[in-house]
């Protein structure tokens, strides 16, 4: 029987990156693919981000594989209009994928496309695991007179199980990252980490860092990370901050986990408004969601480091499209990766 992914392609640039993934994903296996309006082109046709079709749908789907959402033309501050982004929120938290994964692992033909130096870059491989359904993210909010709040909630059990995955995915250190000088929610975290390691996770090193410092040891000493445990806005930030030492954010490939249902796999980026439709956004990121739905949505190891080392291999071999200082087009990328698959 096929597997059924259930495609989402949303905005921007989402589309063009969609379609030479499904190209690369029929050359490795037996899939069918059921695709859906999502994010700004779905308020477009039916006035929200996410229908209730779309998200049964992704419900009973064995994977979930987006591109990206949102864009200027659905952008507003009014807290009655809908945003593409509650889409993403939405399925998120209808999925229960409480664990976003996302690696970063600067490839030695690319350290010259990072602003940051070769040494400090050089030997970098770590893992960012974002908590993805708690936090300011899903607290309440609101707005009373002329004031905003929005609150930031975590509860013992939604700490545990992000630890667990964290330690789960560590061989030697996990770095957890709060703000415990400050924040009530970090204190939290902070007692739960501590604990969760003694009692399951003895074995591994355990380092707490608070943010600030953090997003400082990313630049300055990045190889000193093995796997990052963090809470949901601070996991947003530093992310894409570690997307940096890739070269590019169109590198950065994630995939979300967790619930007893599909895992939602979809790049760090953005649906990169200002170049969509253009033929040129880099459709690396997608190709290595692709890998991680193979890794985790499949149990395909063999055929997601196929696509892994061949992404490797296209970029070795020169690849470059504009975010990495090139000129090569989306086709250009995708024709050089599947040709080294
Ligand atoms: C991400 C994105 C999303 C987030 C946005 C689009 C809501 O930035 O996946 O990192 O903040 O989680
Ligand atoms: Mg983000």
């Amino acid at each position: 029987m096929a597997h059924r992914i259930a495609l989402l392609p949303g905005d921007g640039i989402g589309p063009e990156i969609t379609v030479p993934t499904v190209d690369l994903l029929n050359r490795l296996g037996d899939f069918s693919f059921e695709q859906h309006l999502f994010g700004g082109i779905s308020i477009d046709a039916n006035g929200i981000a996410m229908t209730p079709e779309v998200e049964a749908a992704c419900q009973s789907a064995d994977a979930v594989l987006l591109a990206a959402v949102g864009g200027p033309r659905w952008d507003t501050t009014d807290p009655s209009r809908p945003r593409p982004e509650q889409g993403l929120l939405g399925l998120r938290k209808a999925l229960g994928l409480y664990a976003n994964l996302r690696p970063v692992r600067p490839l030695s033909a690319l350290y010259d496309a990072s602003p940051l130096k070769r040494e400090i870059i050089a030997g970098t491989d770590l893992l960012v695991v974002r908590e993805l359904t708690g936090g300011v993210y899903f607290g309440r909010r609101g707005r009373d007179g002329d004031t905003a709040y929005d609150t930031m909630t975590y509860s013992v059990g939604e700490i545990e199980r992000i630890a667990r995955t964290a330690f789960r995915a560590a061989r030697a250190k996990v770095t957890s990252v709060d703000k415990a000088n400050v924040l009530e929610s970090s204190r939290l975290w902070r007692e739960v980490v501590v604990r969760i390691h003694a009692e399951e996770f003895p074995q591994i090193e355990l380092e707490h860092v608070l943010v600030d410092n953090a997003a400082m040891q990313l630049i300055s000493n990045p190889s000193s990370f093995e796997v990052i445990v963090t809470e949901n806005l601070f996991g947003d930030i530093l992310s894409d901050e570690a997307a940096m030492l890739t070269g590019s954010i169109g590198l950065l490939p994630s995939a979300s986990l967790g619930g007893d249902g599909p895992g939602l796999f979809e790049p760090v980026h953005g649906s990169a408004p200002d170049i969509a439709g253009k033929g040129i956004a880099n459709p690396l990121a997608m190709f290595l969601s692709a890998a991680l739905l193979l890794r985790h949505g499949f149990a395909m190891e063999a055929e997601a480091l196929a696509v892994e080392s061949a992404v490797d291999r296209a970029l070795a071999d020169g690849l470059r499209t504009g975010d990495l200082g090139g000129s090569a087009t989306t086709d250009e990328a995708a024709r050089a990766v599947l040709n080294n698959l």
